[in-house]
């Protein structure tokens, strides 16, 4: 992997009211390098989605800087962020513009100034990657909110950006449907070295990041890759497959003494 940082935050600092002492993020420090898929942890309140408005340029912080691409992020260069970072909030709402789901996608790539077949390529793609291609002539105001959460996701995957977030984004959806939209941004992710950060507090997804941060009351407390992070931190619940390997452990029976993907757990327990 590459070692650069497509994405450098520098004791970033942000509160809501400059009256109170209170700070939503304290110093806030970490690196994204590209191709990565990083997931950032923690509690409600411990300042997750504020570190992505901050990073999308909805938010200014108060002190720190935050670099994109090793360009300092300022009034100034904020808005070509835009077509660079796409995000997906928890909540869809209602920021549908299109009148059927594959205007609606379709609309977010009029400013890129692409030939109609190549959009129409694009949005057919984004569509069938979250499955919701069979539903592209329905009026997005009919669909559950999860189907609403795939037509969000498929907007950002049209509009391929450098850098995708997902602040919890996947909550609204089925485990299935959760499952399978998961593996499909993976092996996107692989496959293009695309850079996502993944806000969540579900740990099976969690665990398809190559890097963890955590945050508590605005505080970065640990990161490092995933085994290291479920090593460290074992007040924080880890996947079934590792859950399961640390009884087996607390039973006597001989385990790997460290973390293991569910997949390295299925070899290990078939060896
Ligand atoms: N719009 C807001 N106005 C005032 N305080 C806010 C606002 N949004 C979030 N906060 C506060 O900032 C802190 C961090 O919130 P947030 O970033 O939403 O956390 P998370 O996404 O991890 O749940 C919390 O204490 C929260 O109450
Ligand atoms: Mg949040």
């Amino acid at each position: 992997m590459e070692q650069v940082p497509i994405l450098s935050l520098k004791d970033v600092s942000y509160r809501y009211d400059m009256r109170s002492q209170r700070y939503a993020l304290s110093n806030a420090s970490f690196d994204v390098m590209r191709g990565q898929w990083l997931a950032i942890l923690g509690d409600n309140g411990s300042g997750k989605s504020t570190l992505a408005r901050l990073i999308v340029g909805l938010a200014t912080q108060e002190s720190g800087s935050i670099q994109f691409n090793q360009e300092v992020i300022n009034e100034q260069n904020k808005s070509k962020l835009r077509e660079k970072v796409g995000i997906v909030f928890q909540n869809p709402d209602n920021q549908f513009i299109g009148t059927t789901v594959q205007d609606d996608v379709a609309f977010a790539l009029e400013n890129l100034n692409m030939s109609y077949s190549d959009m129409k390529q694009r949005v057919f793609d984004a569509l069938k990657q979250v499955d919701m291609y069979e539903l592209r002539d329905k009026d997005p105001s009919q669909l559950s909110g999860g189907q609403k959460q795939r037509v969000a996701i498929a907007g950002i995957l049209a509009l391929e950006p450098e850098l995708m977030i997902f602040d919890e984004a996947f909550i609204m959806l089925d485990p299935k449907s959760r499952r399978e939209l998961l593996n499909t941004l993976k092996s996107i992710q692989r496959k293009y070295h695309l850079t996502i950060i993944s806000i969540t507090h579900d740990h099976n997804e969690a665990v398809l990041a190559d890097r963890m941060v955590f945050l508590n009351e605005g505080r970065v407390v640990d990161q490092g890759n995933v085994q290291a992070m479920f090593d460290r931190n074992r007040d924080i619940q880890p996947p079934f497959a590792e859950q399961f390997r640390r009884e087996l452990e607390q039973r006597g029976i001989p385990v790997p003494n460290h973390y293991m993907s569910d997949d390295e757990l299925v070899a290990w327990l078939c060896e």
